[in-house]
């Protein structure tokens, strides 16, 4: 659990009841959606926000929350691989999202410990400091007032930094509850346990839920990954996952937020409500499905941040997933080439509250025919040809794991040691197999049912994540995380040790 849930009473807002007409349907109660959902209210629209689940509970409860326009080297790559003018626009988008947060906090006096901030990337390695030169040049021709600087409140030396002052921290569940409760009311709505099955654009959309018929002259899809995927957004985004530690210091946590220029490691301080303070460090990400490791990235951070910091205990630890585009810059706009009424928002690349507040202004702007100046910028239609290579890279790696499931043999033995999980041979195929500590034996098909792969196994979550396109199922096959949208099919494996047949695991359906 993160700090931000663990910090927060859970939300009850009921389910659609049925039937509903609004002028807006917002997809997903994260940053995106709430915010993109409150502003198009401001603007007299009735909207409504379904969420399947709960809202602030997906990725936007397990981000580091900051909200910058301090992406790491973004800059120097804008400029190099799109142009100046794309620079300047993602700068001027990315530093206009802070504004509508502060203005909120102040309006509605939403107590979410913002806190102005400034950003920093930074290296400590020598051989690095050309890059954040470059960068500070980059960002500034961009219209940032960025510096570079041999100094920080870090307690061990960099080698430099680009710095960028005024930017802003947050409690995000704070926020967005807050947002919530500014939504439902007067005709608007914010609805929960309702799931968005299908999408039909048109005049009005229709938006088939679990709950009945929401019918909307726009629809707006803020899944994290998009539920329906009209612009093959599997193949043009890369899922990535991290690790956060939440922890106690002896004495005050530095000023600032901080990222590494590689993104190794993410820093910055939280008051908590006794009083004290934590210290979030992040880091340790990878690919998602691709790590073997999962357990021990906890464990290299903890030892990180305490060779680093006078840590005194851990209190929280979260992972998160990511989607990032291949030209680095989030899809904000119409859904597909062909979409007149539905709409997007993904691939934040770790940015998220930055990148869904911004998705707000620009998809609130489409929407009430305000010219957003950089809408051109982060359409998702675009030709991603900044992305091409590391697309095609990412395709052929896709095509190997195809082939290496084919070729690598899978043990017949069903014998797994507790708490393990691993992949075994079945009868129908292979079977990813997890023996709980309590005894239960879960047994579910290990083909990943998005387009096939198979699942690897993740220690540190206990869940099966596919390494081609992110997709992740927790140990009964339920879909944590798309493209995938239907669970893995449960499956039979007897162990040698039990000669009795297993207990049926108790499978939810309908996902
Ligand atoms: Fe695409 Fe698994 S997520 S095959």
């Amino acid at each position: 659990e993160s700090y931000w849930l663990a910090s927060t009473p859970h939300t009850n807002y009921g389910p659609m009841p049925g039937d509903t007409t609004v002028d807006v349907a917002v997809i997903g109660g994260g940053i995106a959606g709430l915010t993109t959902a409150l502003l198009l209210k401001e603007e007299g629209k009735r909207v409504a926000v379904i969420e399947a689940d709960h809202i602030v509970e997906g990725i936007t409860a397990y981000t580091t929350a900051k909200i910058t326009a301090l992406h790491n080297l973004i800059y120097d790559h804008l400029e190099r691989s799109f142009d100046a003018e794309t620079a300047q626009l993602y700068a001027q988008a990315n530093q206009a999202a802070l504004e509508p947060v502060a203005d909120r906090v102040k309006q509605y006096n939403i107590a979410c410990d913002f806190l102005r901030q400034p950003a920093y990337t930074y290296t400590a390695d020598q051989n690095e400091v050309e890059k954040i030169e470059a960068e500070v040049a980059a960002a500034r021709a961009a219209g940032l007032a960025v510096e570079f600087v041999r100094e920080s409140a870090l307690p061990y030396p960099i080698a430099g930094a680009i710095r960028l002052d005024n930017q802003a921290q947050f409690h995000p569940r704070k926020y967005l509850l807050g947002l919530a409760q500014l939504i439902n009311s007067d005709g608007s709505y914010v609805w929960e346990s309702t799931r968005a099955l299908k999408v039909e654009d048109g005049e009005p959309c229709r938006v088939t839920t679990s709950r009945g018929v929401l019918t909307a002259d726009h629809v707006i899809i803020a899944t994290h990954f998009p539920f329906q995927d009209s612009a093959a957004y599997f193949a043009r985004m890369e899922p990535h996952r991290s690790y956060v530690l939440a922890v106690t210091l002896h004495g005050p946590a530095p000023e600032g937020m901080y990222i590494t220029t590689d993104s190794s490691h993410s820093i910055r301080r939280q008051p908590m409500a006794n009083g004290r303070e934590l210290l979030l460090v992040g880091g340790e990400g990878h690919k998602t499905g691709k790590a073997d490791d999962t357990a021990e990235r906890y464990a290299r951070i903890e030892a990180w941040a305490r060779s680093n910091f006078p840590v005194d205990d851990v209190i929280y630890s979260w992972s998160t997933q990511d989607y990032a585009t291949f030209d680095r810059v989030p899809f904000i706009g119409p859904a597909g080439p062909t979409s007149k009424n539905v709409y997007v928002a993904t691939g934040f690349k770790g940015w998220g509250m930055t990148s869904g507040t911004l998705a707000g202004l620009t998809l609130c702007g489409a929407i009430t025919g305000r010219e957003v100046p950089w809408a051109k910028v982060f359409n998702p239609n675009r030709v991603d040809l900044a992305g091409l290579p590391k697309m095609a890279a990412a395709q052929a790696q896709v095509a190997k794991e195809f082939v290496m499931d084919l070729i690598k043999p899978t043990p017949k033995d069903g014998d797994v040691s507790v708490g393990e999980g691993r992949i075994v041979k079945g009868e129908d195929g292979d079977v990813a197999v997890y023996d709980a500590p309590d005894g239960t034996r879960f047994a579910v098909s290990a083909t990943c049912t998005h387009m096939g792969c198979k699942v690897n196994w993740s220690p540190a979550e206990l869940s099966w994540d596919c390494p081609c396109h992110g997709s992740r199922f927790a140990v009964d096959g339920t879909v944590l995380e798309g493209p995938a949208q239907k669970r893995l099919e449960p499956r039979v494996v007897k162990s040698h040790h039990d000669e009795t047949p297993q207990q049926d695991v108790r499978v939810e359906t309908g996902d």
